[in-house]
């Protein structure tokens, strides 16, 4: 029986009893929600009573698993990007509850949010370090409301794209106040400009809540900083210029918030410093955009990866059969150089299929997000670092004019909001059984249960 060779008896005895009651009720067809919520340990184990296990608290990164309360945490999750500009305004607020509650209605647990706006309308920074309270309250009601429906939250801090302000708002700001800057790319190397990125992350990271008085680096409900969505440093293909930028800025963010996770934002290219895995880049252009999946995530600092995954933006407009071959091949890729090479979690931060794609049909996006499930299920079941994936994005009924044509509405899509639900229960049951130092892997050779039971 030594199957998990660094666990006491006793704790291998309660493992063993959870597993086999999980595995009856699983196979007696009790749904996988119930079972979570029988807790079957209750009484097993008198050292952690219910409220302790329940408890609310920090996300934490232990190899390449995340961890909460001792246990593993793999997640379902999900993008709704314009959360804070809704909640700033009491005619749309509503629409952020709407939208937490049909997530949590299908078991999704993360969602990755903007926390920056940057001198746009209903911006939150309007000028370097000047901000507007009701926005920020708008960002706090985001906070509070996710708890209520135990959701986490990845708040990412400004943009490469010019929506909602970003890098090239700041090179803007840059101008006006006299600075001699050419490109865009000088967000990653101008000293005053990368002044102002410091001072929102430390506005940010050290905002008191409004509505719960928690500070925000000390907010359990918020599950990880981001430091840029979608970083492409052009200029410098070599990626020297972007690597100097995240360290800094991860040295920076952990300075101030050595508790919760940081993440890159990065879309997941292969660069320079691994040229053999060049050939898993959706084109040859991707190596050229100054980023560097193994070499940025191997940062002090970055706890965990992120990978982005647009095939009809990286491959062809139009769906072909290429798209579903080169899903299947990005995502196997980064869980290997996770677990192989760097050594963290990783989490598929943004995948969707677009109605306006050319070849559209639901049942090729049904296609595409089962093909991310599965693989993510069956990572999870090894205890590998495939983590979670949040796709993109979620919308409440009556956002369509937002919608760039990646937007799930629930009620709309009845097949696929059955399948996330069937994926959240999945993650949800293995995340249960399986604690961080005895691998679900071992337990499920030892017991020889049918691994299509999952
Ligand atoms: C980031 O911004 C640059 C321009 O500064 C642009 O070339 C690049 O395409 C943007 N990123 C992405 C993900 O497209
Ligand atoms: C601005 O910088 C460029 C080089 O980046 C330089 O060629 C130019 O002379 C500078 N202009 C001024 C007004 O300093
Ligand atoms: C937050 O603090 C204020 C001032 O101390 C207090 O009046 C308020 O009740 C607190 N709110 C919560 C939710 O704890
Ligand atoms: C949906 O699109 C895919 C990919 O283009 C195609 O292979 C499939 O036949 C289509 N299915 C239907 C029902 O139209």
């Amino acid at each position: 029986m030594a199957w998990c060779d660094n666990m006491a008896s006793l704790t291998k005895l309660k493992g063993f009893i959870i597993f086999l009651l999980m595995a009856i009720l699983l196979l007696h067809g009790i749904s996988a929600d119930n079972q979570c919520g029988i807790a079957p340990d209750d009484g097993i184990d008198a050292g952690l009573s219910e409220l302790d296990e329940n408890a609310w608290t920090m996300v934490e990164r232990k190899g390449s698993q995340f961890i909460v309360n001792g246990k593993s945490f793999y997640f379902n999750g999900f993008n709704t990007y314009w959360l804070m500009v809704f909640a700033s305004d009491q005619s749309t607020r509503g629409k952020v509850t709407e939208v937490f509650k049909q997530a949590s209605s299908v078991g999704l647990s993360v969602c990755r949010t903007w926390a920056f706006n940057d001198g746009q309308y209903r911006a939150l920074q309007k000028s370097p370090s000047v901000y507007d309270e009701e926005v920020f309250k708008g960002l706090d009601f985001v906070v509070s409301e996710a708890k209520k429906y135990n959701i986490r939250l990845i708040l990412s801090l400004v943009n490469n794209w010019s929506d909602y302000g970003g890098k090239p708002q700041y090179v803007k700001w840059g101008k006006d106040a006299g600075l001699n800057l050419s490109s865009e790319d000088d967000f990653f190397s101008d000293a005053t400009l990368k002044t102002y990125y410091k001072n929102h992350i430390k506005m940010v990271l050290s905002r008191v809540n409004t509505f719960t008085n928690v500070t925000y680096k000390d907010d359990p409900t918020i599950f990880a900083w981001e430091l840029m969505n979608e970083p492409r440093c052009t200029s410098d293909p070599s990626g020297d210029k972007l690597q100097a930028w995240i360290q800094e800025m991860a040295a920076y963010v952990k300075s101030i918030d050595p508790k919760h996770l940081l993440e890159i934002g990065m879309e997941g290219f292969y660069g320079t410093s691994t040229p053999e895995r060049a050939q898993f880049n959706p084109n040859t252009y991707a190596t050229q955009v100054g980023t560097d999946f193994v070499r940025n995530h191997q940062v002090l600092g970055v706890d965990f990866a992120s990978v982005h995954i647009y095939a009809d933006s990286w491959i062809s407009p139009t769906i072909t059969d290429a798209h579903l071959q080169f899903y299947q091949s990005w995502l196997q890729a980064h869980i290997e150089d996770a677990e192989k090479s760097i050594g963290m979690p990783v989490v598929f931060a943004e995948f969707g299929v677009s109605v306006k794609d050319p070849g559209y049909n639901s049942s090729f996006r049904d296609t595409i997000y089962n093909t991310v499930y599965k693989t993510l299920v069956n990572s999870a079941k090894k205890g590998g670092s495939g983590a979670g994936s949040l796709l993109w994005q979620l919308f409440p009924e009556g956002t369509d004019y937002m919608d760039d044509g990646y937007a799930i509405v629930l009620t709309k899509s009845q097949s696929l909001a059955d399948m996330i639900a069937l994926n959240s229960a999945r993650l949800e049951l293995i995340s249960s059984i399986c604690s961080w130092n005895c691998r679900w892997g071992c337990k499920k050779r030892l017991l020889g249960l049918d691994p299509a039971v999952l």
